[in-house]
């Protein structure tokens, strides 16, 4: 491995070389245009975290992609680019055979991807146990995203699990299968009406998978919930469209890299979802930082020569429920966009802006300019200000080499408002070896939610740009105004922030 530092030097060097692009934050920075923009400049995209629960927009060409499961290097598939969805990944094989099709039906192909043969399999009985307990009224709802996530890197650790080689072995998939299908017997205790109203939704294929009361055998051990041999039997159909490109791929990228290839590693969510690192309990069940990017594709910390650490600005967002502390509207921001829509809000909110005077109006404002909703289940991204303490936090599971995203969104905005440091404001409170007490200065964000959810932000306040950005490409063309803030937050979190996003299009991008 030859250590290069920075983005230019990285992408001007002759031979090969892996770049990794983590999300700081919690997921949505915009990560999958990053991708598909350096894509264009590497042989191998891979993918090593999370699964469905993902969602990667990229506009080529006026043309929106989403993808949740395939690398956003796929749009480079036809150029020979291999894209590899890695070992620990999640993958449902109902969403990877749609986004194939959605592929072939644009014309585009797939035939350099590549699927880990230790990728773990996400079942009905995953997608039916994660929306059961998101249902229930215990006040330990996640907001998660229902695409039975948590479920399956569960049973990757109870050793229960399955994976896509599994679907390669009908015998093997068949008692594997059924096994941790027993396994679960009384987790589906929920009320008739719920566990039915799953089974009937398009989540899981509107009831194709449930029994009907003619084919529900009376001989069965656990509740006749699901039905085994639809499921077999359709992933099995599933399998007759990726099957051929189930292989091992943590062997094909250590056999990339020592040839000298160019590789890119593609992370989904973000550092502050992390299930080891992150706002736990508020957090994916997979590791989004540079460290479970690597594992999840067979390498190692060292394989990789530089890491981007992509962050929204100079706005935040997060999805699903978890500590804010710079949420605009705070809890009722939390409580509206847990439970409304887009169309919700355009009804009930048509002429807010991105400076309305209200903090939750002005959340709703810029939420609509920047089109934050959810690209996997459309759920309005709860929004605040851009935070340097929670930057400060992702810099060792990430890089100080930063960058920035949707700067654009702000282009009418007056005032922005950047968080410096948090001031706890909750009762006494112990982390490790400090105490904390009502008034405690925090400059680097505690990742503990008794202590992010009694965080009160230290704003600093700068005069917007007020003119569109979308058009500039060059570094010494952007507002003065937008410049001084990218200044303040190098010096304040000590990050070099080495690229500006100012739109969706691939080419709307600034190397600074
Ligand atoms: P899960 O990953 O579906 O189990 O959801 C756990 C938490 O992670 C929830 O708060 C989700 O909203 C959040 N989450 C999962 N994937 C993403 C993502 O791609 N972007 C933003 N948040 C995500």
């Amino acid at each position: 491995m030859t250590t290069t530092n920075s983005l230019k030097q990285f992408l001007r060097r002759k031979g090969g070389g892996t770049l990794a692009v983590v999300d700081g934050g919690w997921g949505d920075s915009g990560k999958g245009k990053l991708v598909d923009y350096f894509a264009g400049d590497v042989d191998v995209v891979a993918r090593g975290t999370g699964g469905a629960n993902a969602g990667h927009t990229i506009v080529l060409n006026g043309k929106t992609f989403i993808f949740h499961l395939v690398p956003a290097g796929i749009l480079r598939d036809s150029d020979g680019v291999i894209n590899i969805i890695g070992s620990g990944v999640a993958i449902d094989p109902a969403v990877l055979v749609r986004e194939l099709k959605k592929l072939e039906s644009e014309g585009m192909t797939y035939a350099n991807l590549r699927i880990s043969k230790n990728a773990k399999l996400v079942l009905p009985q995953h997608i039916l146990l994660d929306r059961l307990r998101e249902s229930a009224a215990d006040g330990k709802k996640i907001g998660t995203t229902g695409r039975g996530i948590g479920p399956v890197y569960e049973d990757h650790v109870a050793r229960i699990g399955l994976v896509m080689n599994d679907l390669l072995n009908p015998e093997s998939f068949r008692s594997k299968f059924e096994k941790n299908l027993h396994a679960k017997r009384n987790s589906f205790d929920y009320p008739f009406e719920i566990t039915q109203g799953i089974i009937f939704s398009t989540a899981l294929r509107s009831g194709l998978y449930g029994y009907t009361d003619e084919s529900r055998p009376s001989y069965l051990k656990y509740p006749p919930i699901l039905n085994e041999k639809v499921i077999e039997r359709e992933y099995f159909e599933y399998a007759k469209t990726f099957g051929h490109l189930i292989c091992d791929t943590d062997d094909l990228l250590v056999k990339k890299q020592q040839s000298g290839a160019r590789i890119l590693l593609e992370g989904a969510q973000g550092v502050l979802l992390s299930v080891d690192y992150g706002s736990y309990p508020y957090v994916t069940s997979s590791d989004p930082t540079l460290a479970g990017l690597v594992r999840g594709v067979g390498l190692r910390d060292r394989d990789v020569d530089l890491t981007l650490n992509v962050v929204k600005a100079f706005y935040t967002t997060r999805v699903g429920d978890g500590p804010f502390p710079t949420e605009l509207g705070g809890a009722a921001s939390r409580y509206w966009c847990a439970s409304h829509s887009k169309s919700d809000e355009t009804e009930k909110f048509p002429h807010t802006h991105v400076n309305y005077w209200d903090p939750f109006l002005q959340g709703v404002g810029i939420r609509v300019a920047g089109s934050e909703y959810g690209a996997t289940t459309g759920r309005p991204r709860r929004v605040g200000w851009f935070d340097i303490p929670l930057l400060r936090f992702s810099l060792r599971y990430a890089s100080t080499q930063v960058v920035l995203t949707k700067l654009d969104v702000l282009d009418a905005c007056k005032v922005i408002k950047i968080a410096t440091k948090h001031i706890y404001r909750g009762p006494t409170y112990t982390v490790g070896s400090e105490t904390l007490t009502d008034g405690s200065e925090i400059k680097t964000a505690i990742m503990d939610t008794a202590v992010l959810s009694h965080c009160e932000p230290v704003y600093a306040e700068f005069p917007g740009w007020l003119e569109p950005i979308g058009h500039i490409r060059s570094a010494n063309k952007l507002p003065k105004n937008l410049m001084r803030i990218v200044r303040f937050i190098e010096k304040e979190a000590g990050v070099e922030v080495v690229m500006l996003s100012v739109g969706p299009d691939r080419e709307q991008l600034i190397m600074l």
